[in-house]
């Protein structure tokens, strides 16, 4: 089990290349499997876990994936002949719930695991459901998995309920390849959406209006495979943009889509960062001290949930009292953490109120979910002596050399494995022995 062990003080300084947007490569790389010919060519895919558990997951269904020697993926998936998807793989991510889409698109049944709970409270997937159902498909419930069987999925107008980004993203790859036009209304509009589009019409579909809240979807025959590049990761920039303002830095994030991070530009502005925005790079230089400020997390364009914590952590070291508001999960378990090294936050219902300290002390503290470790991580370079964090495999999944980049930036950061309890036992054995 790895952890970071990091000697918090020094200020983030220099340059660093922001990798491909995972809720993107995620969303992509199961699209890439509704081609019936040619093969895709995928650059600047990340590569965290999740990546590595959809790969995994659509080899299980029998597509043929391989990373070249320049790390583009190859995906080619003539072969694509199986609807079970493997219960021990699925359970790790909730994205792998698009394979839904793509088998019912693609084979017209799908087999697929119910994503149960996870760190950030409950997350359905009613939504999903209830459009393909919608599109024609008969769908049972049985033993934990979603069955569903159609001849052909039909188009039909959907209207989403909440402007859900992974039901947007499922009924879009589903609706390709179905018969007939699809309209969703109250779609989400995130960049990851539109980047989808942009890559489904490369491989041959009739989409148009991502990222407005009403797109359509013309159905077509088949598609084929394309060459395609993944946008720049904006919760990736947007942490390091935190990393630098929290640590009394000056970095300048290189290889981003300034548009797509418009929210916490302005947010960081008003909290006294000083932002200089170049062609495809912002450089962020911290002030002597952070203001507080208050923060609404809401769907794109508004301030993205996925930076709430990193802001949090911000926030706990500014002048003054913060208020923010968490709209979309119940995202604020892991403030307890933060709490451990000295963070003044409350809590009341889905607001936390924070009074600003002068430092964090370092703690051990454990990774409660993805963002949350982003979040530790960057309390803990501001942090006054050392903090250990454990379990940084969660920070991995979606992070690509997160401790690298943050080396490279001046960061006192190492990545160590500490040995798990069923070592002990070995040693036993061989002490016997
Ligand atoms: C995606 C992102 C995640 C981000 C989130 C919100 C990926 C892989 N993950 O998650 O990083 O934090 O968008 O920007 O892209 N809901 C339902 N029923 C459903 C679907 C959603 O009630 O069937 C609710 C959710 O519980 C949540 C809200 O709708 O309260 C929005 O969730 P959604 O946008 O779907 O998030 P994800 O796609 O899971």
């Amino acid at each position: 089990m790895p952890r970071y062990v990091i000697n918090g003080g020094n200020p983030l300084k220099g340059e660093v290349e922001i990798s491909g947007a995972k809720n993107s490569a995620l969303a992509i790389i199961v699209a890439a499997a509704l081609a019936t010919e040619g093969e895709s060519i995928i650059e600047n895919v990340p590569q965290g876990r999740d990546v590595g558990t959809i790969c995994m997951i659509l080899k299980s269904l029998g597509v043929d994936l391989w990373f070249d020697s320049q790390n583009r993926l190859h995906i080619k998936a003539q072969n694509l002949n199986r609807y079970q998807a493997p219960y021990d793989l699925v359970r790790k991510m909730r994205a792998s719930f698009y394979c839904a889409g793509l088998l019912l698109g693609r084979l017209g049944k799908a087999e697929v695991p119910l994503p149960g709970g996870c760190a950030i409270g409950s997350r359905p997937v009613d939504y999903h459901i209830k459009g393909f159902s919608q599109m024609g498909a008969d769908i049972t419930i049985e033993h934990g998995f979603m069955k569903a069987t159609c001849k052909k999925l039909k188009g039909t107008n959907l209207f989403i309920n909440r402007s859900s980004v992974g039901t947007t993203i499922n009924l879009m790859i589903a609706a390709t390849l179905a018969e007939g036009t699809t309209t969703l209304e109250n779609a989400a509009k995130e960049p990851e959406v539109v980047d989808l589009a942009i890559f489904l019409n490369a491989m041959g579909a009739k989409i148009r209006g991502a990222g407005t809240d009403i797109i359509r979807i013309e159905g077509v025959d088949k598609l084929h495979g394309t060459e395609y590049s993944i946008i720049p990761d904006r919760i990736e920039a947007g942490t390091f943009m935190f990393a630098a303002a929290i640590t009394g830095g000056d970095v300048v994030i290189k290889k981003v889509v300034l548009e797509h991070l418009r929210s916490p530009i302005l947010k960081l502005e008003e909290a006294g960062a000083i932002l200089e925005k170049g062609a495809n790079e912002i450089r962020v230089r911290a002030p002597e001290r952070l203001k507080a400020i208050d923060v609404e997390t809401s769907p794109y364009p508004g301030f993205p949930t996925d930076l709430q914590q990193p802001l949090v952590a911000a926030m706990c070291l500014a002048e003054g009292t913060s208020l923010i508001r968490e709209t979309i999960f119940d995202r604020f378990r892991y403030v307890d953490e933060l709490r451990r090294m000295g963070a003044d936050i409350k809590v009341e219902r889905e607001t936390a109120i924070i009074r600003g300290i002068t430092k964090f002390t370092g703690a051990p503290v454990e990774v409660t979910d993805l963002r949350a470790g982003a979040a530790l991580t960057i309390a803990a370079l501001a942090a006054a002596g050392t903090t250990e964090i454990y379990g940084v495999e969660i920070i991995e999944r979606g992070y690509e050399r997160f401790e690298h980049k943050l080396r490279c930036l001046g960061a006192d950061i190492v990545r160590e494995e500490t040995s798990e309890v069923s070592d002990i036992f070995s040693q036993i054995d061989e002490v016997k022995v």
